[in-house]
């Protein structure tokens, strides 16, 4: 398979973009071994991701940059108040200060960041938890992107085919970290990515993407055999060289025995980690937390004073179902392990 794909690169198989572990040295090694690298950009203002995008260039390689599109909520004193007081045992127990107020640790997509967007035209463009307003998706439209977003459900990825993206990511139940949906939050309407990937592909006349729980060539196949026109791996790629995985992370990761589970403790939107103990004190869902992207900031000292000490008890130690494919060696022998997936026979 040496002629492009419909995404650009060489291989149909998408680095998926990892907020908070990975900047574009991961995206430009998985690139030159033939995928997709992405560039997750919700925890990037515009400078950064103008750096970002300057080192991406460089490289010659095609990219994804992946951006939030969550409305922001309002901050509200009484909730944020009874957050504190759940976790301020634990500030009491790391010897820290009370909880900082609640804050937004990642921004959603903006004109601003569009700006700096149009400067380096990407081939490709993701959204997670829907799509931009219209007048912002026309904008990157006009750059000539080809526009993904993630659905968890059939009705979501009709609603996207419906607005606009390009292609859709199916994303299965299995996927580490946050789920995409913008519609069916109720993780019971949503399925694993075997059952939800045949019934997209079936419901829609643009390209599909398959998320979660892929780690290896069979997961690929499968997923090609099921329709799919593409695959998107994150979890696999969490302990590479390139990745910028934390040390507490990596260690959850390498322990085979730990199980995940879907949480809204870290940021207050559900995202799968491995469960850790403010999980299983607090959670994993717990309603107190401040909705998306409120929560994170309560965390933050305690995630910080116990990350020094070496632990991971305060950390979102995101991860998928499916850690088989996960490899601490280059992110070039992680797509190359996976790319005998797409061949046949
Ligand atoms: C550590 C981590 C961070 C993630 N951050 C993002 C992100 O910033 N944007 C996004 O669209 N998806 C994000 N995802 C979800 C991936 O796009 C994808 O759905 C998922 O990794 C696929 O499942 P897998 O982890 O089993 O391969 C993240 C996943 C992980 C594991």
């Amino acid at each position: 398979m040496n002629s492009p794909t419909f995404l650009g690169s060489r291989l149909p198989l998408i680095q998926a973009p990892m907020a908070g572990a990975q900047d574009a040295g991961l995206a430009i090694a998985a690139g030159h071994a033939g995928a997709l690298g992405s560039l997750p950009a919700a925890m990037l203002d515009a400078a950064a991701l103008e750096r970002a995008l300057r080192t991406l260039q460089a490289s010659g390689l095609p990219c994804n940059v992946n951006f939030f599109v969550h409305t922001t909520p309002a901050p509200d004193a009484a909730r944020e108040a009874r957050w504190q007081a759940a976790l301020a045992p634990y500030y009491a127990e790391l010897g820290l200060d009370t909880p900082a107020a609640a804050g937004a640790s990642r921004q959603p997509f903006s004109h601003a960041l569009a700006e700096v967007l149009e400067a380096f035209r990407p081939p490709v463009v993701s959204f997670h938890f829907g799509l931009p307003a219209p007048d912002l998706l026309a904008r990157v439209k006009r750059m000539g992107a080809c526009v993904l977003s993630s659905a968890t459900t059939v009705r979501e990825a009709l609603w996207l085919q419906a607005h606009g993206a390009d292609a859709v990511i199916a994303q299965g139940l299995e996927a580490g970290g946050h789920r995409g949906h913008f519609l069916d939050k109720d993780p019971a309407l949503q399925a694993g990515t075997s059952t939800l990937l045949p019934q997209v592909v079936a419901a829609l006349d643009i390209p599909v993407i398959a998320a979660g729980g892929i780690g290896d060539a069979e997961g690929v196949r499968t997923a090609m055999a099921q329709g799919a026109s593409a695959v998107q791996v994150g979890t696999a790629f969490l302990l590479c060289d390139e990745a910028l995985t934390s040390a507490v992370h990596r260690a959850a990761l390498q322990d085979p025995r730990s199980p995940t589970a879907l949480t809204n403790l870290f940021t207050g939107g559900l995202a799968r980690g491995i469960i850790n103990r403010i999980m299983r004190e607090q959670g994993p869902v717990n309603e107190t937390a401040p909705p998306f992207p409120l929560a994170t900031a309560a965390l933050g000292p305690l995630r910080a004073k116990a990350e020094a000490a070496g632990s991971g008890d305060f950390s979102p130690l995101w991860s998928g179902t499916n850690r088989s494919g996960c490899r601490a060696a280059p992110a070039a022998d992680v797509v190359q392990a996976l790319s005998r997936g797409f061949v046949s026979g």
